[in-house]
């Protein structure tokens, strides 16, 4: 896994909001889920819809568009949806928040 830095520590989001934000070419949603902070995909997979404007609920990520959700730390979709999301490892350091990718992700962009 490789880490990049995705914000300073300002820019993380407060509980309960979110913010988009690019790294390396690639929309990125960050969460700030009772202070976990979780990176996900920014585009719903169910018709594509923007996750910005949506809302965590039980653990899952409400998308605002048709309110499908999806687990925050599995990325699964709920019982019947049959998609999921890509959830990204996130790490809080003195200087700001890294995202890991898998070298496989990773190396096609800056490889
Ligand atoms: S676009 Fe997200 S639930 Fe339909």
């Amino acid at each position: 896994m490789k880490w990049f830095k995705a914000l300073n520590k300002v820019q993380i989001p407060t509980v309960g909001d979110s913010k988009t934000i690019e790294l390396g070419g690639k929309q990125l949603c960050i969460i700030n889920n009772d202070d976990e902070i979780i990176a996900t995909q920014s585009f719903c997979p169910h018709a594509g819809g923007h996750f910005s404007g949506g809302w965590c609920k039980n653990g899952h990520l409400i998308c605002p568009i048709h309110r499908y959700a999806y687990d925050l730390k599995t990325g699964r979709g709920a019982e019947g949806q049959g998609d999921y999301i890509n959830i990204y490892a996130t790490e809080l350091r003195e200087d700001g928040l890294y995202i890991g990718f898998e070298e496989s992700w990773w190396s096609k962009l800056w490889g």
